[in-house]
């Protein structure tokens, strides 16, 4: 298994392109099963798990064309041909739900294995079903799998979410753009990945206002038809790579960065005493002398500070002049990578789903274990202003959401390195 080497210690200077968004990108690939045409995604990230989308897709009958080295990526679905997502796929990657909203919206039956649990808590998809129920889809939960069927066709209907789901919107999202009539969809989530959804669908011939605010309105339609939409910029790669130079000192520019995708973050990244400037393409942190500040930090559904970045910024406030405290309200769970960063010299006391920083002058490399997705590229940052090495193994986790990381890092001066099995 492939670790990754960061010896610490080196500024960072230069510029860091920012990918397509892999959530994003992970809702618009099953929008496909929507239409008979094909649709064309641009700006496509190169990860794992858009393979992982791939290989489900392509087991549902739909012929995927990977152009450009996998930067566009076309998805036709001429005909869903298995309505079977299986269990051996889906247990690979949650976002594989979001299949069942688009085929039982297009052809009114669609079987899903549930997803089951993850790494960062229980993570159920009942609101996915509630609300598909609420279209009058008629489930049955059976073997581990979830058999839906609307022979009727699904009806527009009003869905008012309990709390706040990023997935849950885009099922419902899609399900409601081929439903008869009207869905209201209340309480829903505003995050750039629904907002960029939303566009692509439109672009099909979707009818929805309403996105980014948290009721969208959906008128359904027929039918939808093939479309060509670039994905949006990751804002979760952006705030790590943000991170980077903050972290371990220097001046670097995210192309293709925005602050509005990040902005409650930015905001914290201030509040710490890191510079930030929107340059004509991206944004420029800059970290010069003296040390972070502390502050504190509240997960939120956006427009809140992402937990995506928690990690991360965890990885920053250790090393900063006082206490600071963050507060996950997402997922429960989601400290794995405190006891880790605790290996490198960090002191964290984590008490529920609070977390007590008190920053020390310096962390120490060490080696250290990747236990997920954000959890690894945070060791990865922590490593970057560690004194010695720092080796953190099971980075397959890291391939699932950041590509190239090493190359895009030692771009702008670190010093890192992948170390593959043949070489341990
Ligand atoms: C998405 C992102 C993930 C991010 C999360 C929150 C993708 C592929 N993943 O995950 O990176 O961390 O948003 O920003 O886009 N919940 C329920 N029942 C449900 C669905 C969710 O109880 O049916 C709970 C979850 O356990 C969690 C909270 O709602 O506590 C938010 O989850 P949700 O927004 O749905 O996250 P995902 O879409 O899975």
């Amino acid at each position: 298994m492939d670790s990754i080497l960061v010896r610490g210690g080196a500024e960072l200077n230069g510029t860091i392109p920012i990918s397509g968004a892999k959530n994003a990108c992970l809702a618009l690939m099953p929008a496909a099963l929507l239409s008979d045409e094909p649709l064309t995604l641009t700006n496509a990230p190169r990860l794992s798990d858009i393979r992982t989308m791939t290989v489900l897709l392509e087991s549902l009958g739909c012929e995927v064309a990977r152009l450009q080295a996998g930067r566009v990526l076309v998805v036709g679905t001429e005909r869903i041909s298995n309505h079977t997502a299986d269990y051996d796929i889906v247990r690979k990657m949650r976002a594989s739900i979001l299949v069942l909203g688009p085929m039982l919206a297009r052809d009114g039956h669609a079987v899903v294995s549930l997803p089951g649990g993850c790494a960062i808590g229980a993570r159920p998809v009942d609101l996915h079903l509630k609300g598909l129920e609420a279209l009058g889809a008629t489930l049955d939960l059976r073997d581990g799998y979830v058999h839906a069927e609307a022979r009727g066709g699904l009806k527009g209907a009003v869905f008012e979410f309990p709390i706040v789901s990023v997935g849950g919107t885009e099922n419902l999202l899609m399900a409601a753009t081929l439903a008869k009539g009207t869905t209201v969809l209340k309480n829903a989530a505003r995050e750039p990945e629904i907002v960029d959804l939303a566009e692509c669908l439109r672009r099909m011939g979707a009818r929805i206002e309403g996105d980014g605010t948290s009721e969208i309105i959906i008128e359904g339609v027929e039918r939808l038809s093939g479309a060509t939409h670039p994905v949006v910029a990751d804002r979760i790669e952006l705030g790590t790579y943000m991170l980077a130079p903050a972290i371990a000192g220097g001046r670097v520019e995210l192309s293709g960065g925005r602050r509005d995708l990040v902005a409650a973050f930015c905001d914290k990244l201030e509040e710490a005493g890191v510079e930030i400037e929107e340059t004509r393409s991206g944004l420029t942190v800059t970290r010069r002398n003296g040390r972070i500040r502390a502050t504190d930090v509240v997960t939120a559904p956006h427009p809140g500070f992402p937990t995506d970045l928690q990690a991360q910024m965890m990885a920053l406030l250790a090393t900063a002049d006082g206490v600071s405290h963050l507060e996950e309200r997402i997922f429960e769970n989601r400290f794995m990578h405190a006891p880790e960063l605790a290996r490198m010299g960090a002191e964290i006391d984590v008490q529920g789903g609070t977390a007590r920083v008190t920053g020390v002058e310096r962390l120490r490399g060490a080696p250290v274990m990747a236990t997920d997705l954000r959890a690894s590229v945070s060791l990865i940052l922590a490593g970057l202003a560690a004194e010695g090495e720092t080796r953190v193994s099971r980075v397959y986790h890291l391939d699932r959401g950041y590509e190239h990381v090493e190359e895009k890092l030692s771009a702008c001066g670190a010093r890192i390195e992948r170390i593959g099995e043949a070489a341990e």
